[in-house]
């Protein structure tokens, strides 16, 4: 399948109840071959208005939080989140709508073919890493997963509410750059100085 062909299916996707609510799919933004994908749990209010994800308070957020290690969702990464549709009220997605949307997202993981995944959160974590994944234990180890590196953050949903998180997210930022650095070849071009 062909990403235009992906995201073509995907809009129009009925598998679950989410449909039914949603004002957009919120399929993902950035860079289609980006070697570093970020992931999150799903669409909010503005994300599900707007088309895009974490463009709220949280999507400031992050933007700030990538921009500290040289990342922008329109140069060098893409940023794609486990469900398509926003839950209603912003609840946890069920996991019976984790299931019906993972394909998407899969098929994303196979076309961009990143080497660097950064789980968002504990949900991202638990469907991408591992199921009995503990963000407050886990967060900034590395994984490798068929070949691929992946890891996960604090959600910037949790960094809002809990600024006590940010200097542990901080140094597991660091690590993210340094992996970077280590496997991959177009992220940074030029490489940029260390903080
Ligand atoms: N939270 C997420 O996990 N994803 C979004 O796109 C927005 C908020």
């Amino acid at each position: 399948m062909t990403w235009q062909q992906l995201e073509a299916e995907c809009k129009n996707c009925e598998k679950c109840a989410l449909s039914e609510t949603r004002t957009n799919v919120v399929f993902g933004v950035g860079i289609k071959d980006a070697e570093v994908l970020f992931v999150g749990e799903g669409p909010g209010e503005n994300e599900d208005l707007q088309g895009e994800p974490f463009v709220g308070r949280g999507g400031k957020l992050l933007d700030d939080m990538l921009k500290m290690i040289d990342l922008d969702r329109s140069k060098n990464i893409y940023i794609a989140n486990i469900v398509k549709c926003r839950p209603p009220k912003n609840r946890d997605p069920f996991g019976t709508e984790q299931e019906a949307c993972i394909g998407w997202l899969r098929e994303q993981i196979r076309l961009i073919n990143p080497k660097i995944v950064v789980c968002l959160g504990r949900i991202a974590a638990k469907i991408l890493i591992k199921e009995d994944f503990k963000i407050t234990q886990e967060h900034g180890q590395w994984f490798d997963i068929d070949g691929v590196k992946y890891t996960a953050l604090y959600h910037p949903a949790a960094l809002l509410r809990d600024v006590h998180r940010r200097p542990e997210t901080f140094e597991d930022l660091r690590e993210i750059r340094s992996m970077i650095r280590e496997i991959c070849e177009n992220t940074y071009n030029p490489q940029t100085p260390a903080f």
